[in-house]
């Protein structure tokens, strides 16, 4: 079975976007995974299909309603669905390659964009919603969000990223940054590649790449050599 993502959302035609693009917009056509965007409003209230409301409690902005959502939830998962519930918001647990990887290898994720304000706490609560950030910024909504996430596991599935290196060696994967990347020509306004590179000396070279992966680590990113998890 294909690896399958659902997406919530009030602009389904941001979906798929780029993801229809390079290697994730061949894989969707072959069929490796599946893209269902589900607008919303077909779940609103009234004549105007009414999602959202005026916080409780007064403040600015408005909040997405807990029944509307809740029921476009209940249309979207199937009664045996075992897909995790994320909803994308800069409130939620940062999202980390370890968890990219967990997803990637699960059957899919239905994924719930916010807009507006927020979304009424109770029926994150009731339809268990995990919240998930990519990181301390604020998007203008969660569709962003949810493109990004799917990319990053569409690219772990088997057969997506093909002869382009397999998905490890890449930053993070080895708990580093990646070290430098040359190619031809040799000398570009007056850079020319490390020598190492050019010797053939292949010890050489995987010891070269490693210390600058550690330098350029310790530069940018000191946390990452903190964490016990190598
Ligand atoms: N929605 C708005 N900002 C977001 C973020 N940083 N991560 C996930 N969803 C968001």
């Amino acid at each position: 079975a294909p690896w399958r993502a659902t997406v919530l959302t009030l602009y389904p035609e941001m979906f798929p976007g780029p993801l229809g693009h390079s290697l994730s917009g061949d894989a969707l056509t072959r069929g490796t995974w599946s893209l269902e965007p589900r607008q919303i409003r077909e779940h609103g209230l009234g004549r105007h299909r009414s999602v959202d409301d005026t916080p409780a409690g007064g403040g600015a902005g408005m909040v997405l309603r807990c029944d509307v959502l809740g029921a476009a939830i209940d249309a979207a998962a199937g009664p045996d669905d075992a897909r995790p519930r994320l909803l994308m918001s800069p409130r939620g647990k940062p999202l980390t390659q370890a968890r990219v990887r967990a997803l990637a290898e699960g059957p899919g994720a239905i994924l719930v964009c916010g807009r507006f304000e927020g979304v009424d706490e109770r029926v994150i609560e009731a339809r268990q919603l995990e919240e998930v950030s990519i990181g301390d910024y604020v998007l203008s909504g969660g569709e962003i969000a949810a493109l990004v996430l799917i990319d990053a596991c569409v690219r772990l599935l088997p057969g997506v990223m093909g002869k382009h290196a397999s998905g490890v060696e890449e930053s993070f994967e080895g708990g580093l940054l990646e070290y430098p990347h040359y190619t031809r020509p040799r000398e570009w306004e007056g850079r020319t590649i490390p020598d190492v590179l050019m010797g053939g000396n292949h010890a050489a070279i995987a010891r070269w790449r490693s210390e600058r992966s550690r330098a350029l680590t310790q530069a940018r990113r000191p946390d990452l050599l903190q964490r016990d998890e190598p």
